[in-house]
């Protein structure tokens, strides 16, 4: 096990490289399975939920070269379109081969992917959206989720809430479907929009991604293309708070802007100065930050994923923020690490109450998930004294070379295993 080793005080200074999207590369990884001939990926993050969702599809039969950041996948040969127990344990988002499997192979058995600490993530509107299209599915004992389709049709399919897995897993299952497929309340993130560009490039006939209606035309077959992932807006977000927290100045490179719009207004409102340029962000901090209120909705709103790096980041505000989270039923787990580090938080249901306090002292805290741990370790570049980071695999879950990345803009971050 690893812990993070922080001594805060320092401003973070400098430029930082923006991965690929871990959010758009695991749907397109999966979206392979839909090719009959090879795909070629590049600008994909070096991740350990990237890892699990390959082995998956090693585990299925798929073949993978990978060439640092790019890779070629080629799954003409899957046979088994069956996940393991401990492949989806590892992470929710191996369901996204659901919607893929059933289309191109009539079956798929995936266990009830494990509930997080962020919530219990249920799978309804993934499975009354599938089931549409003509999906049969048994529930078997064990908790797997169990489905079978002969030959998938189009529908129209109205989505109970803009859930990104499940506008995902839709639309694969939709390209090659016989007949039109509309989707209604789709959600309307970035990687949807991704996964669309990728499935068009492979021969699909998809429009309206980045709206909340999306039209799928079914087609015959798939074939092989070469993609580059865009970059990741939450890691983005994070260096954006990294800079505001400790008074530096960071310059983001590799970066869309307009995928971050509700998020830099909210951070401008704090004070904190930030220049866009073409594909770059600069955000510099200053020494007062003004407190600010949010509360996290589907996109285009503010981003759930980055709720808590902002809190951590209101945690030294001069003032009263209230941040409303409304995505996750407990995404608070970061609360109680910030208050063992001096912050002053109170939380009552989906409401949480930061009063400012002049600084955080540093403390030994543990990483629930990878943007509480995100938040935890921010917190730790601007608290006095030195901060352990607890349980780091969460954070490398979602976040390429985050220690290097801290170090080459001045952060005091060790990692360690102990
Ligand atoms: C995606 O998760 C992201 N993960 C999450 O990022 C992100 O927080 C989330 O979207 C919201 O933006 C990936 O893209 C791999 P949802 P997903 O389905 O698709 C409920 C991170 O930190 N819901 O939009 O699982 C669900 O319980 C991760 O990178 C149902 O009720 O999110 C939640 O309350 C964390 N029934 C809400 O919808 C369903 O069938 C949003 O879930 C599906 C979801």
């Amino acid at each position: 096990v690893n812990n993070f080793y922080i001594t805060g005080g320092r401003r973070l200074e400098g430029v930082v490289n923006i991965s690929g999207s871990k959010n758009a590369v695991l749907p397109i990884l999966a979206a392979t399975i839909l090719a009959d001939t090879t795909c070629f990926l590049d600008n994909v993050p070096d991740l350990l939920d990237v890892e699990v969702m390959k082995n998956v599809l090693l585990l299925l039969g798929a073949k993978i070269e990978v060439g640092g950041n790019s890779l070629s996948i080629k799954t003409d040969e899957i046979v088994i379109p069956k996940i393991s127990e401990e492949l989806a344990q590892k992470m929710r988002a191996s369901n996204l081969v659901m919607g893929p499997l059933l289309a191109k192979h009539g079956s798929v058995k995936v266990p009830y992917p494990g509930g997080c600490s962020i919530g219990n993530r249920p799978m309804d509107i993934h499975i009354k959206g599938l089931s549409a299209l003509g999906a049969r599915f048994t529930e078997k004992s064990g908790g797997y989720i169990e489905a079978r389709a002969d030959a998938l049709h189009g529908a129209k399919i109205h989505l109970d809430f803009p859930s990104v897995g499940a506008t995902e897993n839709i639309m694969m299952a939709a390209s090659i479907a016989q007949g039109t497929t509309v989707i209604f309340n789709a959600a309307r993130e970035p990687e949807i929009n991704d996964l669309q560009n990728f499935l068009n490039a492979m021969g699909a006939d998809i429009q309206g991604a980045g709206t909340d209606i999306i039209i799928i035309n079914g087609v015959k077959r798939l074939k092989g293309c070469r993609h580059s992932v865009i970059p990741d807006r939450i890691e983005a977000g994070t260096f954006m708070a990294a800079a505001a927290i400790t008074g530096g100045r960071i310059l983001l490179k590799n970066t869309k802007a307009q995928h971050l719009e509700s998020f830099i207004a909210k951070l401008e409102e704090t004070g904190v100065d930030v220049k866009i340029k073409e594909g770059e962000i600069e955000v510099i901090g200053r020494n007062e930050l003004a407190p600010v209120d949010f509360t996290t909705m589907p996109y285009p709103g503010f981003p759930t994923d980055l709720q808590a790096p902002m809190m951590s980041l209101l945690a030294i505000a001069q003032g009263t923020s209230i941040i409303k989270e409304t995505i996750f039923e407990k995404r608070y787990q970061h609360v109680g690490e910030l208050v063992r580090m001096g912050a002053n938080i109170k939380v009552e249901d989906r409401i949480a109450v930061i009063k400012g306090v002049k600084r955080l002292s540093g403390a030994r805290v543990a990483a629930t998930d990878l943007r509480a741990g995100a938040a935890l370790v921010l917190a730790g570049l601007a608290a006095e004294g030195c901060t352990v980071v607890e349980e780091t695999l969460h954070i490398h879950r979602g976040y390429e070379k985050f220690v290097e990345k801290i170090k080459a803009l001045g952060g005091a971050i060790e990692e360690e295993a102990y």
